[in-house]
């Protein structure tokens, strides 16, 4: 279930945050924040690019650059520039502006296309970010799924996100951590969609029977201490249709409810869930996690799945969640284990 990181680091985390190579320049996060908070205006290209210190051509070429994401923008020749609509762009300022000073908004990066925010946020890990730092992406070149498969990242309709933890917590805890964050990502597709969303163990969700949403959790530890955890966490918001083939395995939020959906609404919902349920897990244990899995799964209890493992194939039916997260299935001969890793599919 988890893919650990080859190498123990033992950096002490640094408080200050950390930049990464290519991020998304922090003055385009200012040209887009400029934009919407004079939305009803058009700003003249002289004062945006004063005031967020570039050339009136620089202003220029990232109007260009937004405008290729999906985001209106009005050109008024000799006046300047005024948005048309809200932009759909999951830019640090727009996630702030209903974030505010929440624990996951304090290091926020930003990519218009990165090969994975998860090795991003792996290296960022690796160098002292600190806890809650966010790593999201429009576009992924090599978006990295659980057991080797890749994760199929379209540009702009997309969250491609990576969070950082570092826990109090022993290795051991990975696993609920695991299932923690499948759980928040649910909440926050039904609170931002009213979708609601199965959760097919450890956390892939299901809408219609259909993956909308896939999570790598990698880490780094030593033998009794995590040293960071990496959420990697991909949903899929507004595709209008899945390729040829995914199409009878993965479907978009946007598919399912019928109308486009706010990547920016979803994503705050996500880091707010994620908060509210990482703030369970240590305050009330494994437990808290594991039961409230267990009461939204259908794949909890009375399951007949087909699991692969590295010791093959095996058809059996689940009976719970134990309390260290793994899955309690029972073989047909009456055998019954734990299982810790593994892919899971419904057998009708
Ligand atoms: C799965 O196979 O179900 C897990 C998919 C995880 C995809 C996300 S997208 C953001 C983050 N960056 C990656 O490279 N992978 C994860």
């Amino acid at each position: 279930m988890l893919e650990i990181g080859t190498k123990a680091e033992s950096r002490i985390p640094s408080a200050e945050h950390t930049m990464a190579a290519d991020s998304t320049d922090r003055r385009i996060d200012k040209l887009i924040h400029l934009l919407v908070k004079n939305a009803t205006v058009v700003v003249p290209g002289p004062k945006i690019a004063s005031e967020i210190g570039v050339t009136r051509l620089k202003v220029w070429q990232w109007i260009e650059r937004l405008r290729s994401l999906g985001v209106q923008i009005r050109g008024v020749t000799g006046e300047g520039y005024q948005l048309v609509t809200v932009p759909e762009i999951l830019a640090p300022s727009l996630l702030r502006a209903d974030l505010g000073d929440h624990p996951m908004a304090r290091n926020i990066i930003h990519y218009f296309r990165t090969d994975s925010t998860n090795a991003v946020a792996m290296k960022l890990a690796a160098e002292g970010a600190p806890h809650g730092t966010v790593v999201v992406a429009e576009e992924q070149t090599a978006g990295r799924g659980r057991l080797g498969h890749v994760w199929y990242s379209e540009k702009s309709n997309g969250i491609y996100a990576s969070i950082l933890l570092r826990p109090p917590l022993s290795p051991a805890a990975a696993p609920v951590l695991t299932l923690m964050a499948g759980l928040a990502a649910q909440k926050a597709v039904s609170s931002a969609t009213g979708l609601m969303a199965d959760i097919r163990w450890p956390n892939d969700l299901l809408v219609n029977e259909k993956k909308v949403c896939g999570i790598l959790t990698e880490m780094t530890a030593e033998l009794d201490c995590l040293h960071a955890v990496v959420l990697g966490i991909g949903i899929n918001v507004n595709h209008s249709l899945m390729p040829a083939e995914l199409e009878n395995i993965a479907t978009s939020l946007r598919m399912e409810a019928h109308r486009s959906i706010s990547r920016v609404q979803v994503l705050v919902a996500l880091l707010r869930e994620l908060e509210r349920h990482y703030q369970l897990l240590l305050k009330s244990g494994n437990r808290a996690i594991t039961e409230r899995w267990e009461a939204v799964s259908s794949f909890a209890h009375g399951k007949r799945i087909r699991v692969a493992t590295a010791s093959g194939e095996a058809l059996v039916t689940t009976t719970g969640i134990d309390p260290s997260g793994a899955l309690k299935v029972q073989y047909d001969d009456g055998r019954r284990e734990s299982l810790v890793a593994g892919e899971v599919m419904e057998v009708k």
